[in-house]
């Protein structure tokens, strides 16, 4: 049996912290704090922008959010420092495992969708660089129903956009907000624990299958065709 899987883009194919290199040439130790604030912060004015009903882009929270760490750790960037930060953001890199990942699941046949709550042009410009694009079916962002990942209109929206059902789709993510809210929803879930001391939320809602690469996910597939 083949599936649509659905592939949560920041954080799970592409590496948020690929930024921390750059950020550490410029602030020394802080930039660990530095990028972890970051990523959260941004997560967090995704979500409360959804809650509020004052969608803006991700790429807004993201701007947004290095703005407050800048505040937060009194770190004085120019105009032209945060500006090249952001961009480097539209080139981050993808982990190790996800080309060979990707390539297994598209020659089992699967539908392999980019499904992320950037904006299309952004995530486009991302999976382009990292060449990676060509592997995906095509690329359903939040944007078009304007809130965000884990609203449970947002999967249903995938669902629609890809004329999948919940039983025959798959959310395949690192972020457990994500595999949460796509399994609250109904949807099969992955959740991609590449690091043992990452921690996934109690709340008694759990993956179907937790994965280390994205191969793995081949596998179990495989094993239920
Ligand atoms: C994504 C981020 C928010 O949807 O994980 O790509």
């Amino acid at each position: 049996m083949t599936y649509t899987l659905a592939f949560d883009v920041y954080g799970t194919l592409i590496n948020t912290h690929g930024i921390f290199s750059t950020l550490e040439k410029l602030i020394g130790e802080k930039a660990k704090s530095f990028t972890d604030t970051w990523r959260n912060k941004q997560l967090e004015y995704s979500f409360r922008r959804g809650l509020m009903n004052k969608y803006e882009g991700f790429s807004l929270c993201t701007k947004e959010a290095l703005q407050f760490c800048c505040e937060m750790y009194k770190v004085n960037f120019t105009s032209a420092q945060k500006v090249a930060l952001l961009e480097e953001y539209m080139v981050l890199p993808v982990f190790p495992d996800v080309v060979t990942g990707l390539k297994t699941l598209n020659a089992s046949g699967h539908s392999l969708y980019a499904f992320s709550n950037g904006e299309a042009k952004a995530v486009s410009k991302l999976l382009t660089n990292a060449k990676v694009i060509d592997y995906f079916d095509g690329l359903v962002s939040a944007e078009n129903i304007r809130t965000f990942k884990p609203n449970p209109s947002v999967y249903e929206h995938f669902n629609k956009k890809t004329n999948s059902s919940k039983s025959g789709s798959w959310l395949i993510s690192s972020n457990p907000f994500d595999v949460i809210g796509a399994a609250s929803y109904g949807m099969n879930t992955a959740w991609v624990q590449r690091s043992s001391d990452t921690v996934f939320d109690p709340w008694g809602i759990e993956p179907t299958v937790i994965i280390q690469e994205i191969s793995d996910l081949n596998k179990y597939l495989a094993t239920k065709a």
